[in-house]
């Protein structure tokens, strides 16, 4: 368990009430490590080797979020982001970024398929989660002059991008058969290129799979307009960082997006976190709503082979939702799920 920062330790709190509601307590041992700003603060350190070597022989991790303030001065933007949450990805090797949308039942928006009479919003984005800009490949020249120049240069290898689309194919056959591939190839032309080949490739040995391709800018007006259509989405690490924020914005919610960072292999553990920050504007306030970290609460059991019971919160989650009302403290909403189980 990392809490982390901001509402990160209000949210992880009602993720492992559920937890141990779901598989009774004292089942599942866990290890708390307070990382995170106001620990890098007090100590200096974002993650230390042995916590990371801690963190590698646990069966999966819970994360809340890590960060400060976007406009924060006293701690270095990136420091933790880089440091803390990127670098578990990295290292263990989370290059599925799993993140599911669906419009649940109850929820009334815009969208809701009896507005729009365009069918149920279900769709999962798969997204890359070790390559691309993330890797930090880049730097600044005559900083601070005129003339400084700034570069951030988007990795894309043939063996990252052909396992996560290879994922994606094999999760669209256990859903509704279609792959949507997103990026940039009109303009991204190396990259981009890279991504479609593959694609193409792996397509061709998944003949019951529909595919399809957009460019980022238009896949966001058809998550808006017509996000039905969507079944499996794959994407890059940043295309998949916006469009989930967006995804999540069109089906509820930031406070109901959960997300796995998975390593198929198995030979680390994954590690399973809201899709959003550590909200600096609304955290000690017990008004967060921990409904993302529980969903990610069912991802993990999923992940862990405890299908059961992942399906028994999520069907509690739902019945929650389907009878919610008004505004509710983050301590309620756990307990209220975790008394439906
Ligand atoms: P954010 O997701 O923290 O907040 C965006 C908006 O969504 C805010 O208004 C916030 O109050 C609201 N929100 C987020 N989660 C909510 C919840 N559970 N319930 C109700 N409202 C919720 O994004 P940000 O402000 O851009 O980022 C804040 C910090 O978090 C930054 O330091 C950023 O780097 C970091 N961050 C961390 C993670 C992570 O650890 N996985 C993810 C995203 C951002
Ligand atoms: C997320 C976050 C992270 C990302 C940041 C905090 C590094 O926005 O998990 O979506 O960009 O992946
Ligand atoms: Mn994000």
């Amino acid at each position: 368990m990392i809490g982390g920062d901001g509402i990160g330790p209000e949210v992880v709190a009602e993720g492992l009430k559920v937890l141990d509601a779901v598989v009774g307590e004292g089942v599942v041992t866990t290890t708390h490590h307070d990382l995170g700003a106001s620990h890098w603060q007090r100590t200096g350190e974002v993650l230390p080797d042995s916590v990371l070597a801690e963190l590698a022989q646990a069966d999966a991790i819970l994360l809340g979020a890590v960060g400060a303030a976007p406009g924060a001065t006293d701690v270095p933007s990136g420091l933790l982001e880089r440091g803390l949450l990127l670098k578990l990805r990295f290292a263990f090797d989370h290059y599925v970024n799993l993140r599911p949308s669906r419009l649940f039942p109850g929820s009334v928006t815009p969208l809701s398929p009896a507005v729009t009479g365009k069918g149920e919003i279900d769709f999962v984005v798969v997204r890359e989660g070790t390559e691309g800009l993330y890797v930090g490949n880049g730097g600044v020249v005559r900083a601070g002059t005129p003339a400084e120049i700034a570069t951030e240069v988007s990795i894309n290898t043939a063996y990252g991008v052909e396992r996560v689309v290879r994922d994606a194919f094999e999760r669209a056959t256990r859903r509704r058969n279609k792959v949507t591939l997103v990026h940039k190839h009109n303009v991204l032309v190396h990259a981009g290129g890279l991504w479609q080949r593959i694609f193409a490739t792996v397509a061709a040995e998944y003949p019951q799979v529909t595919t399809d391709y957009l460019h980022v800018d238009a896949a966001t007006i058809f998550l808006v307009q017509d996000p039905a259509r969507f079944d499996v989405i794959v994407t890059d690490n940043l295309f998949g960082d916006i469009l989930t924020d967006l995804a999540a914005a069109v089906t509820g919610g930031i406070g109901l997006a959960a997300s796995g960072n998975i390593n198929p292999s198995g030979a680390y553990p994954s590690m399973f976190e809201p899709v959003h920050g550590s909200a600096p504007d609304i955290a000690g306030q017990q008004i967060a709503d921990p409904t993302a970290t529980i969903l990610s609460v069912a991802l993990l059991l999923d992940h862990l082979g405890l299908t059961e019971e992942a399906a028994r919160v999520e069907k509690a989650v739902l019945a929650d939702l389907a009878e919610r009302s008004g505004q509710r403290r983050t301590g309620e909403v756990g307990d209220a799920i975790a008394a439906l189980l």
